[in-house]
């Protein structure tokens, strides 16, 4: 009788533990959504918050004295200017978010309080690639999304934190079968604007002479969804402007050439012996954009990307997967500071995108993005010794705990793999003053070094690269980085531990 008594309270436990994980997956779930929402809607908000801007240099000029004002005719013009370069960069912001997924219903709803245990939330779903979704590296943990509220739109130049702070990331789901041409019907009267001025630029026939939209409307870009959202978050959708002249514009060439170069040289001369049949795994944590993934993979590497933003996703996503030629789309980066230029014509300079055409790029089959948080995604059993390669860009100083992601780093190469890394040690969460006591581990170099040793590391190489990150070549401001670039090799097991006292 007992026995029985104490089965029928095991099963009342067990049910009650599913109904408060149901509770807690709920919960989860509506942060996500709320999150994601936000995202969407601090790209929606960039035509009004950049119209904001003009409105304010109007503003300012209109103070003037006549005198003044007599000296600067051709700035209406420029006004003039500057309204038609945000609405071309609203018409590719607008086409991104069309062509995006979301991975979850984001009309449901999201009444609930964001209790403090619950801001690091993840989910599984699936990821994007150029061709095939999945590596060969693929499992379970490779797909799990993450929404964080330590997530971070990168900027270098003219932002002190190269990223600030909240909100999430998104994905999408496998894409080259897709066309995306259908159109948002309905926006707010910024959205129409801007529709109707990309009809007369342009000539794009998605858009009707009223400048509304034919195709089928993505419910969740209803104005009725959209959030407020503080500027800063708005800040984000320019700093992945920029990233995008980084990563996808001949403009970023010089950078590119500065911080993937010598990575992909070092690859090249590490695995000089690679074969087609049978390539090595490399795997690019904190990937942003997602060009030196692609590049990596275009040398003969199955790559994989992983990174937890969904600013960056939504934008990598877009230009990996729905790019149709090279050169599709143009934007203005530098726009949105008057501080600087040389010129009117620099700060109005047009960018093309991508500077490549990234399907015909010349991919190895296996080459993915994995949306997640890199500690959450790689600290998974399944991950041990898989990888042949790790390759670190920007990213190690990210971390709130670096040693943990040394620790990781090193768990998930194979024996004898290595790690490329090339990157300051400007710490992402360092100086957050009162943002609820984010953790942040903040090591200098020479301990870097010290912990990579402890976890099995030996130096094959070391180097100082200056560079810039994200900075407009033709600012008058450029600030320059001495990154530390380099190549460490994974002893044995039984090598390191050999050589730990
Ligand atoms: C400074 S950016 C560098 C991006 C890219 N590697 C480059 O060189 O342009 C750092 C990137 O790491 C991503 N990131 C930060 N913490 C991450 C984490 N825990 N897991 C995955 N990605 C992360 C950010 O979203 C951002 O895209």
């Amino acid at each position: 009788m007992s026995s029985v008594r104490a089965a029928e309270r095991e099963m009342h436990r067990g049910e009650d533990e599913d109904d408060e994980r149901r509770r807690q997956r709920k919960l989860e779930e509506a942060l996500e959504v709320k999150s994601l929402r936000r995202i969407i809607s601090a790209y929606l908000n960039y035509p009004e918050a950049a119209e904001e801007d003009v409105r304010r240099y109007e503003r300012s000029f209109k103070m003037l004295p006549p005198s003044h004002k007599a000296l600067l005719s051709h700035y209406p013009l420029k006004f003039q200017r500057l309204r038609r370069c945000i609405s071309v960069n609203s018409y590719f912001i607008f086409s991104m978010l069309q062509a995006f997924e979301p991975p979850l219903d984001l009309s449901q709803d999201t009444d609930v309080r964001d209790g403090p245990h619950l801001e690091r939330v993840s989910y599984n779903h699936d990821v994007s690639g150029v061709k095939s979704v999945r590596s060969s590296q693929s499992n379970s943990t490779s797909e799990r999304m993450h929404i964080s509220n330590s997530d971070q739109a990168c900027c270098g130049e003219g932002s002190s934190a190269v990223c600030s702070s909240p909100i999430g990331v998104t994905t999408k789901k496998e894409v080259n079968n897709e066309d995306h041409c259908d159109s948002i019907t309905e926006r707010h009267t910024s959205g129409r604007e801007y529709n109707r001025e990309m009809h007369n630029c342009d000539g794009n026939d998605a858009i009707d002479s009223n400048g509304d939209v034919s195709s089928p409307t993505r419910t969740w870009l209803d104005p009725s969804l959209q959030l407020h959202v503080p500027l800063v978050d708005v800040d984000k959708v320019r700093c992945i402007v920029r990233n995008i002249v980084r990563d996808w514009a001949a403009e970023g060439q010089k950078e590119r050439d500065q911080c993937y170069k010598p990575i992909l040289e070092e690859l090249d001369s590490l695995f000089a012996d690679r074969s087609k049949e049978s390539p090595p795994a490399c795997l690019v944590p904190g990937a942003g954009l997602g060009r030196l993934a692609l590049e990596i993979s275009c040398l003969g590497f199955i790559s994989q990307g992983n990174e937890f933003s969904y600013y960056m996703m939504i934008c990598s996503s877009f230009i990996l997967n729905h790019s149709r030629t090279a050169g599709e789309w143009t934007i203005y980066p530098w726009i949105h500071s008057n501080c600087n230029s040389l010129s009117d014509s620099d700060q109005l300079h047009p960018v093309s995108v991508p500077d490549i055409h990234p399907a015909s790029a010349g991919i190895t089959e296996g080459f993915s993005m994995c949306g997640g948080d890199f500690v959450e995604v790689y600290n998974d059993p399944n991950q041990v010794g898989v990888w042949d390669a790790v390759v670190t860009c920007f990213f190690i100083d990210t971390a709130h705990n670096i040693v943990e992601y040394i620790e990781i780093i090193s768990r998930i190469l194979k024996d004898g793999g290595v790690w490329i890394n090339m990157g300051p040690l400007l710490y992402h969460f360092a100086e957050m003053y009162g943002q609820d006591d984010e953790m942040s581990i903040e090591l200098s170099l020479e301990d870097v070094k010290r912990v990579a040793l402890h976890y099995g590391f030996h130096f094959e190489k070391e180097k100082t690269i200056e560079t810039t990150y994200t900075t407009n070549p033709k600012s008058m401001m450029q600030n320059r980085y001495n990154a530390a670039f380099w190549t460490m090799r994974k002893r044995s097991a039984i090598a390191t531990k050999q050589a730990t006292p």
